[in-house]
C-alpha cells in the first residue's frame, strides 16, 4: 500500500512532491481536477472524468497538457504505486506566476497525479447505510464559481462538510441551492425514492455532473426503475424519501440512512438502492 506523486514530469515519494508557493492551485485554486478510481485495479470511467476535466479547464481558460501525457502520466504513477485499487487525483493547475490576480500572468500549467490505495467506505458501510446532514452553507450560484467545473477552489464544500461533521458527526453533508432545492453532497451527488420514483437535482440547480450519476441514471432507465432529474427537491421531501443514496467514483453508490439525525425508510438500505448497487457493481466489473 504506497502513495506515488507525478510531478514536474517525474514520479516521486509523497515526501518529495512540492510545488512552489507561487503556484496559482496554491495562492487561488486556480486548478482543476478530477479522482479517478480502479476496479480490479483497472481504471473506470477514466474517458467521462478527463472529458470533464478538459470541459473544467475550458471553463477557465485554462490550457491542459496534451491528453496522451495526462494518461501516460496516471499509467505509470499506478505502476509505480502498485496498489490492488488506487484513488488517482488528477490535477492541472494554471502553474505559476507573480502576484497578478489576472489568468492571462501564467501559462505553463503544472500537472500533478496522485495516486494512492483506493481507500473509500466500509463493507458496514455499505451493508447499513451512512448518515448525512443538510447544511445551511448554500453550493456556489452558476454564476460564481459554477459548480460544474470542478476547480481547486472547494472551500465552499469543506466548510460545508466541516459543518456536518460539528454538528453530529455525519459522514457527508448535503447542500442547497440559494433558491432552497437540495444540490448534491460536498463530494458526491444525491438520489431518493420519493413515491416509488427516483429523483436526483437537475444539473440545472447547480450541481456537478457527476460521472457515476450519469451511469446511475443510464442504469435506472435501462432496469424501468422510475426516475426524474428534477428542477426543485425540497429538503423536506429528501428527509420524507424512502430510500436515499450518494454516488461518485470512489464511492459508486452508497445508501443514507439517517438525514440530520432522522431515520429513512426502515433504517435499512432499500430494495432499489440495493438493485441499483448490484447493476453498477456488474457494469463496473464489465467494462474495466
Ligand atoms: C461536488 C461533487 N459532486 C459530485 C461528485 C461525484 O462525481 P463523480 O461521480 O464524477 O465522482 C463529486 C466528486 O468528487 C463532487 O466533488
Amino acid at each position: 500500500m504506497s502513495i506515488r506523486v507525478h510531478i514536474d514530469g517525474r514520479i516521486c515519494l509523497p515526501e518529495d512532491a512540492k510545488v512552489s508557493v507561487f503556484d496559482r492551485g496554491f495562492l487561488y485554486g486556480d486548478s482543476v481536477y478530477e479522482t479517478i478510481a480502479t476496479v480490479h485495479g483497472r481504471l473506470f470511467a477514466a474517458g467521462e472524468h478527463l472529458d470533464r476535466l478538459e470541459r473544467s479547464a475550458q471553463r477557465l481558460g485554462l490550457r491542459l497538457p496534451p491528453r496522451a501525457e495526462i494518461e501516460g502520466a496516471i499509467a505509470q504513477t499506478i505502476t509505480a504505486a502498485g496498489n490492488a485499487e488506487s484513488r488517482v487525483r488528477v490535477v492541472v493547475t494554471r502553474g505559476a506566476g507573480l502576484f497578478d490576480l489576472d489568468p492571462a500572468s501564467a501559462d505553463d500549467p503544472r500537472l500533478v497525479i496522485i495516486v494512492q490505495p483506493r481507500g473509500g467506505p466500509t463493507p458496514e458501510m455499505y451493508a447499513n447505510g451512512v448518515s448525512v446532514e443538510i447544511v445551511s452553507v448554500t453550493r456556489n450560484l452558476p454564476g460564481a464559481i459554477d459548480p460544474a467545473v470542478k476547480s481547486g477552489n472547494y472551500l465552499n464544500n469543506v466548510l460545508a462538510l466541516g459543518e456536518a461533521r460539528r454538528r453530529s458527526g455525519a459522514y457527508e453533508a448535503i447542500l442547497c441551492a440559494a433558491n432552497g432545492s437540495v444540490a448534491e453532497g460536498s463530494s458526491s451527488n444525491v438520489f431518493a425514492l420519493i413515491a416509488g420514483q427516483l429523483r436526483t437535482p437537475a444539473l440545472q440547480v447547480g450541481i456537478l455532473a457527476g460521472v457515476t450519476r450519469d451511469k446511475v441514471l443510464r442504469l435506472a432507465r435501462g432496469l424501468s426503475i422510475p426516475c426524474d432529474e428534477v428542477a426543485f427537491l425540497g429538503p423536506d421531501e429528501l428527509r420524507g424519501a424512502d430510500e436515499i443514496f450518494l454516488t461518485s467514483a470512489v464511492r459508486g453508490i452508497l445508501p443514507v440512512t439517517t438525514v440530520n439525525g432522522a431515520q429513512v425508510g426502515h433504517g435499512k438500505p432499500g430494495p432499489i438502492t440495493r438493485r441499483l448497487t448490484d447493476a453498477y457493481r456488474a457494469l463496473a466489473h464489465e467494462t474495466t
